[in-house]
Formats: C-alpha cells, structure tokens, sequence
C-alpha cells in the first residue's frame, strides 16, 4: 500500500505531513513518487490566503481521477481549510473519504479502517481533545536528514484582525519541556545536526505553562550533539530581553531571526491589533543587535490592509530601508471569513495593492542587492544539506543564507568555514577554508 502526501502552507504544516508520514508508515504504508501510484493520497491544506484554498479544489479535481483505476483508493483532506469548513468541503467535494482537522492527526488510523469499512470518515473537532499529545509518538519522516523541525508549540493565542489561525488551529498549547527534549535527542542521534523549534508563536512559548522561551533554548542547547538551532515565527510582542540575551549568550543559536513587522504605520499595526508600534518594533531590532553580534533578520509583511494610505504603505517601506532585512515575504491583504478585517470598510482596490506591492519589491530586490555584496571576501560557517552533481555541496549560513562550494559526498552533514566569492540576492558562490 502506497501514501501520497501533498501538502501546503507553513513549516507547521510541512511538519505535521512528517508526522502523518511517519503514522502511515507505522501502518505498513510507503511512500508513492507520483499520486497515480496511491492508495491513500492525503492533501494537507491552507486557508492563510484565498489563493491557497482555491489550489486544493484544483487538486481535488486532478486526484479524483485516481479513482477510476483504483476504486478503493482513498483521498483525504487536512489541516487548516478541512478545519474552517467543515462538513461545507466535503458536500462541496464529495471525492473526499476522509477529513480531519488540526486537533486530531492522532485519529488518522482508525479514520483510514472507517473509510476502508465504506463509511465517510469525518472528524472535525471544535477544540483539541485531550488526548492530542498522542501525536508525539509517531515518528516522523524527514526529507532532510541534517535540520529538522521540531514542532514546539500548537495555536496562538494573539489576535491579529486578519488571521485565521487563531481559528484554525486553536488557543496556544505548548509541548513540555520534557518531550521537546526527549524529540531532539532522538533527532541528534539519528543523525541530525540542526534543530529548527518551531510554532505559530514560538516566542510566547512556555506562557501557558509557566514557563519562558529562553529557557528552552539553554536546555535545547545543553544536548551535545546539537549543532546548531533556529526557531520561527517570533512575535516582536514576545521577543523580550530574556529571549535576546539567550541568543546572544547559546552560541549554538543561529544568529538569525525571523520577525514579521506586517505593517509600519501605527494606525494600521493598531487596526491589525498587532501590540506595538513602529518605534517599538525598531527598539526590538535594536536591542537584538546588541544582544547577538551579526544578527540578520527576515520579516513578513502585508500590503493593502484595510484603511491603508500612501501615507501608510511609505511608513511599511521606511522600516525595510531602516532595517534592511535579508528576506521579506509579502503578502496582498486577502480577507478572510470570520476574521475582523473580513468586513473592515476601505477596503483597498487589488489593483492599488498590486501596484504597492510591485513598489516593495522593487525596493527590497535592491536593498537585497546591497546585502548579498556585503557578504562577498567575508568568512562563514555553513551546515551542508545536500550535494548536486557529485560535487557542488550546498547548505546554509549561519545567517541562514544558501551557499554553495567544491566539495566530497563526506562532507554532508558537516559544519565548515567557507570564504564567500560571489554573493547574489538568494545564493552565495564560496571555497571551503
Ligand atoms: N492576508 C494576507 N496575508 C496574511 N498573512 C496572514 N494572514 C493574512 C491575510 N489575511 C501573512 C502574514 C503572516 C504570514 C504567515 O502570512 O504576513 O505573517
Ligand atoms: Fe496556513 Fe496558517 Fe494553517 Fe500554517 S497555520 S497552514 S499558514 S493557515
């Protein structure tokens, strides 16, 4: 019996598909190269935007087909889209066997024996079971042997106006201490050598457990073979002192943070409900820099939110040229069902929001111009992920750039030095030292 997986959305989302992977194959399923091959194709959905919503109708459309040569074959619909609509997905796209939503991936073999018995196996809960710590258990499958996720928290408990996750996956729950730790050290000694600690609000971790995040990153740190560890998303609401001095004192840190600002103007990070202002998010950035010498930074951002100026858009502009980020991935507002900023009135134009848009990136493609040169004669630590042609290694920085040098199969895995020759906007050209 063959799975395929097809998944959208975030690193979280990325994670949980390891984690059904690793469940299918605890029931004796492997892997399929291509969903003509299944028995079971699983889509693990999206609903962050309405542009990821309509691809998995599109995909539902492809996979049915499947059916037709293979009449037991099951087709399953996940994560977030499954969440927020519920039995309205499944009378929309009657293909669908199995659905189930964020709270109980646990729940998937005894879903798969329902609809194997012929039965529309559905379970959409309201809030997490009790029992949702199950899914720790499985295994997970990882394509990447050297970095892997390591899923730290679930939900947010934030309530930006224009996101759904708070719906889609819940209020914050965050994973103990214990088997966070128990996860890394099975990791490590299977081999991997980066930890990435992930959650919707990484930042705000242990808060509902009394606890705080910076003691996670000591203890994380504490395992010998951790090489190295990242963490995404921060929210510069949580990002306090306790957590820069951590990264900056855990030399195992990476010296890199991803920090979605959404919004520069005041007004709008108000209406966004986001808990601080511009100034305050430049302070966060300040105070990060002095805590972790050579900290690089990556953000996300909304454009054409509700309400927004020229006057507003030009205050989102002047935080990439004050902070000069190495990455930004930018979004046009897309208002989402049951969310505040759904019914907002001014809403903006698409056709004003493309056009800003096209303005940020512009601006951010030559700040990135400017970043990568910086770069170029400077010494880095890169960990190597994979090798092309038998002897191009590539891996990332520190800085959590790709780089890539001359090099043998033996060095994968491996933590080295290069010098950087040439340096581009999303690549870097190095020689091992
Ligand atoms: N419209 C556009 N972008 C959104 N994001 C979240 N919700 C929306 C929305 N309704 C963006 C935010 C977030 C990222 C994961 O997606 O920038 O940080
Ligand atoms: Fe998409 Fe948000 Fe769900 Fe991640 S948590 S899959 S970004 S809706």
């Amino acid at each position: 019996m063959k799975y395929y997986i097809k998944t959208f959305g975030c690193q979280m989302n990325f994670n949980d598909s390891e984690r059904i992977k690793g469940m299918l194959q605890t029931l004796g399923y492997q892997e399929a190269k291509d969903w003509k091959e299944a028995d079971i194709i699983l889509i693990n959905t999206c609903t962050i935007r309405e542009k990821p919503d309509q691809k998995v109708f599109s995909h539902l459309g492809e996979y049915k087909k499947l059916k037709e040569q293979n009449p037991k074959a099951l087709i399953g619909v996940c994560g977030c889209l499954a969440q927020r609509m519920g039995f309205e997905l499944i009378q929309k796209s009657p293909v669908v066997d199995i659905m189930f939503s964020s709270f109980n991936m646990h729940q998937l073999p005894e879903l798969i024996q329902q609809a194997q018995a012929g039965y529309k196996a559905v379970a959409i809960l309201e809030n997490p079971p009790d029992d949702e710590d199950k899914l720790w258990d499985y295994p997970t499958v990882r394509d990447n042997p050297y970095c892997a996720y390591v899923t730290v928290m679930k939900g947010c408990d934030k309530n930006c106006t224009y996101c759904v996750v708070p719906k889609t996956r819940g209020r914050q729950r965050s994973r103990s201490i214990e088997s966070i730790l128990k996860e890394v050290r099975d990791l490590v000694s299977d081999g991997v050598k980066e930890v990435h600690l992930l959650g919707q609000n990484v930042t705000a971790w242990g808060k509902d457990i009394g606890k705080h995040f910076s003691e996670l990153l000591y203890r994380v740190a504490e395992i010998d073979k951790v090489e190295r560890i990242r963490f995404t998303t921060g929210h510069p609401k949580d990002l306090d002192e306790g957590i820069a001095k951590a990264m900056g004192e855990v030399g195992k840190v990476c010296e890199h943070i991803h920090l979605p600002f959404q919004a520069g103007s005041d007004r709008i990070l108000k209406l966004m409900d986001r808990g601080y202002t511009k100034e305050e998010y430049l302070e966060k950035i300040s105070m990060l820099k002095e805590y972790v010498k050579g900290i690089t930074f990556s953000t996300d951002v909304i454009v054409g939110f509700p309400t927004e100026t020229e006057e507003d858009f030009e205050e989102t502009l002047d935080v990439l040229k004050k902070v000069r980020f190495e990455q930004v991935f930018s979004f046009k507002f897309s208002p989402r069902p049951d969310t505040p900023a759904y019914s907002m009135e001014g809403q903006v134009p698409d056709q004003v929001k493309t056009q800003r848009m096209s303005r940020l990136l512009q601006l951010q493609k030559e700040i990135m111009g400017e970043v990568a040169k910086s770069y170029e004669g400077t010494l880095q630590e890169v960990l190597i992920e994979s090798i092309e042609h038998g002897n191009k290694l590539i891996g990332r920085t520190r800085s959590n750039r790709w780089a890539s040098m001359e090099g043998g199969v033996e060095m994968l895995g491996k933590v080295v030095k290069v010098k950087v020759i040439r340096s581009y906007p999303f690549n870097m050209e190095c020689e091992l030292v």
